[in-house]
């Protein structure tokens, strides 16, 4: 069972004929195509295992179908996965077909399953779906792994609906091999600004602290995300890729459940999010993408960290609540 595609050649996005003076969207030249299919990894298609050391921060350009099986076991710390969600959805040239959630689920036990091999008796994972796909992608993960968490992700952009809420929410489901596993939950603390701002009996700040911008609280992250945004023209991470995951959120996911110099691979690349962000903040990368011009977004991308490391959004090391850098208004 797989999921319904078809391929054409490769080609790079079509030049845009106007873009507005704000956008800051990557794109690549026919040179840059060419240059950057240079860097991409194609390993041969036989069967045989691919040693580790060759692939580490490499884009592959391949079906991960058929590369997962091929993969050493036990030498990734952390897997994102954020697989096309069970819609009919075209990525450049290929267009993934809806199914029911029985064949969905029957897809996902083809490569989900290999995950809990190829990662450490310590490492996590973290599987993207929308809630057409989280029944399954429970049922399937329940089997290999345990089950930490389901993060909700409240991705504002969403189409509106006159018979239906409005879909704008997805989940990520958190799992772990092990019961030893990483979370540096001090790395990704929510700072926001504190509405009731009570003091102790004798008279101090009670959890929040005074400053310029106005009075804080540092807390605990919760399963619901809130304050991320999906990438939108104006921002410099911008692609045409039409799923392509906030720098931020993998900066969450990263720090959380991994440390520098670990190893964490994306069985579906996409333009580049992982990686990208990986590289930023030290750790090891892998990917796999099957389409080239998407690929090749990520190597670009992959060179543009290289000089700039920033993560909008996250600031000298803190994740601001959506909007609470905003200089309140006196009426406010
Ligand atoms: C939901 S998108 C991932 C987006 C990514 N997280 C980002 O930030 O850009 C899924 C990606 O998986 C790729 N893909 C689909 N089937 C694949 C396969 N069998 N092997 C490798 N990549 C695949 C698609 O081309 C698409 O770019």
């Amino acid at each position: 069972m797989s999921i319904a595609c078809y391929t054409l050649p490769m080609s790079g996005h079509p030049p845009q004929k106007d873009p507005a003076p704000r956008n800051r969207s990557i794109t690549l030249t026919d040179t840059e195509l060419k240059s950057y299919q240079a860097k991409l990894l194609e390993p041969d298609t036989s069967d045989t295992p691919l040693p580790l050391e060759p692939l580490i921060d490499r884009t592959i350009l391949a079906d991960t179908l058929s590369i997962l099986p091929r993969l050493p076991e036990h030498s990734i710390d952390l897997v994102f996965a954020d697989p096309p969600y069970n819609l009919t959805k075209s990525f450049n040239q290929r267009t993934h077909t809806a199914q029911s959630l029985e064949d969905y689920e029957r897809w996902l036990r083809i490569w989900l399953p290999d995950l809990a091999r190829i990662l450490r008796p310590s490492g996590s994972l973290y599987v993207c779906g929308d809630w057409r796909s989280s029944a399954a992608l429970h049922r399937v993960l329940n089997d290999h792994f345990t089950v930490r968490s389901r993060i909700t992700w409240e991705r504002e952009k969403g189409r509106g609906s006159r018979r239906n809420w409005k879909n704008a929410s997805e989940d990520i489901w958190f799992a772990t091999c092990s019961g030893q596993y990483t979370f540096n939950v001090d790395q990704v603390k929510l700072k926001r600004r504190v509405r009731a701002p009570y003091r102790t009996d004798n008279g101090q700040p009670k959890d929040w602290q005074a400053e310029a911008q106005g009075k804080f609280r540092v807390t605990y992250p919760s399963n619901v995300w809130t304050d991320l945004t999906v990438p939108f023209w104006s921002m410099p991470e911008n692609t045409e890729h039409p799923t392509q995951k906030p720098e931020k959120l993998l900066a969450k996911v990263l720090l959380a459940s991994s440390n520098p110099g670990d190893l964490v691979f994306d069985p579906f690349l996409g333009s580049g999010t992982t990686s990208v962000v990986a590289s930023k903040l030290d750790r090891h990368y892998i990917g796999i993408e099957i389409d080239p011009t998407y690929a090749c977004l990520a190597e670009k991308r992959l060179a543009i960290a290289q000089t700039d490391r920033r993560i909008q959004g996250y600031t000298d090391g803190v994740f601001w609540e959506r909007n609470s850098k905003r200089k309140k208004r006196r009426h406010d």
